[in-house]
């Protein structure tokens, strides 16, 4: 039974009132980053974030992906992961509906063009064109071989992918409710552009040393506060949301 502790009263949640708390809010755009760590802050086991998710944080990362216009990744997880685009079963499909959303969600993934080859299975697999978003620097061939497998490509930015133009960009297309799914890079990519709406940490109850990465990795980014909006538990994994706010530093 997931129960929300902050902010209080107390109170067991239902689907409804989840499916309340992980709504997109009605802005133009609402980006909300996901994600499952270890107590220790690992972000894999043995690579895949599988080892570390458990039904309580399945619960979450579906609403994140059910409510969302499209799913945002970077080329590593969409690699790594092996997903294959959004195949909505009976009750996704249902809630959607409801929601007045698109039947399935794109995936929409970040990529300079080195980590995403052509036969990758989110471009081979996916039932509508998913997204790559690069830069002009992404060689021609490679391009048109993304296109050649299904995919839909956004060049964003010249050297490097412009993030901000990119998520713009996927909002004037309609696409302002956006689950991005990870990884580390891209999320700190993003905190960097000052695009993350809003984190929903799973803290998962297990401890896991080793050399795994943890959430955000790579980018430069001052610290910056987070103002906490929400805490479930369930047993004893932690579901927290927090909005990024520089006004919280050290607060
Ligand atoms: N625990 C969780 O919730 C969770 C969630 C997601 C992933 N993960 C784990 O994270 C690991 C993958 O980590 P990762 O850091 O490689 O993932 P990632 O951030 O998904 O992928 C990194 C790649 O994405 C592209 N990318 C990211 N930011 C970019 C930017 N600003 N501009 C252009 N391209 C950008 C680059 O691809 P190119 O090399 O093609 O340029 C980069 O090499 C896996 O072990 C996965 O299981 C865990």
């Amino acid at each position: 039974m997931i129960r929300q502790i902050w902010p209080g009263p107390e109170r067991a949640l239902g689907d409804d009132d989840l499916e309340q708390l992980y709504r997109y809010p009605a802005d133009p755009r609402w980006l909300a980053v996901n994600f499952v760590s270890s107590v220790d802050g690992a972000v894999e086991i043995g690579g895949k974030s599988a080892g570390l998710s458990n039904p309580t944080d399945r619960v979450v990362y579906q609403l994140g992906s059910d409510l969302a216009d499209v799913v945002l990744l970077g080329a590593g997880t969409a690699t790594i992961e092996a997903f294959d685009g959004i195949h909505p079963d009976e009750r996704t499909a249902e809630r959607r509906r409801r929601h007045g959303l698109a039947p399935v969600p794109p995936i929409a993934v970040v990529t300079s063009g080195q980590s995403l080859p052509p036969d990758a299975p989110v471009l081979t697999g996916a039932s509508v064109p998913t997204i790559v978003i690069t830069s002009e620097q992404a060689p021609p061939a490679l391009v048109a071989a993304w296109s050649a497998a299904g995919a839909e490509v956004l060049v964003a930015g010249r050297e490097e992918v412009d993030l901000r133009l990119a998520i713009a960009t996927l909002v004037e297309r309609g696409f302002g409710r956006i689950d991005c799914e990870g990884g580390p890079r891209l999320f700190a990519s993003l905190l960097e552009a000052g695009l993350v709406d809003e984190v929903r940490l799973t803290l998962s109850p297990l401890l896991v040393a080793g050399t795994a990465d943890r959430i955000a990795v790579g980018a430069d980014f001052l610290p910056a506060g987070a103002a906490l909006a929400s805490v479930l538990t369930d047993g004893a994994t932690l579901l927290l949301r927090y909005f990024p706010s520089p006004d919280e530093r050290n607060a």
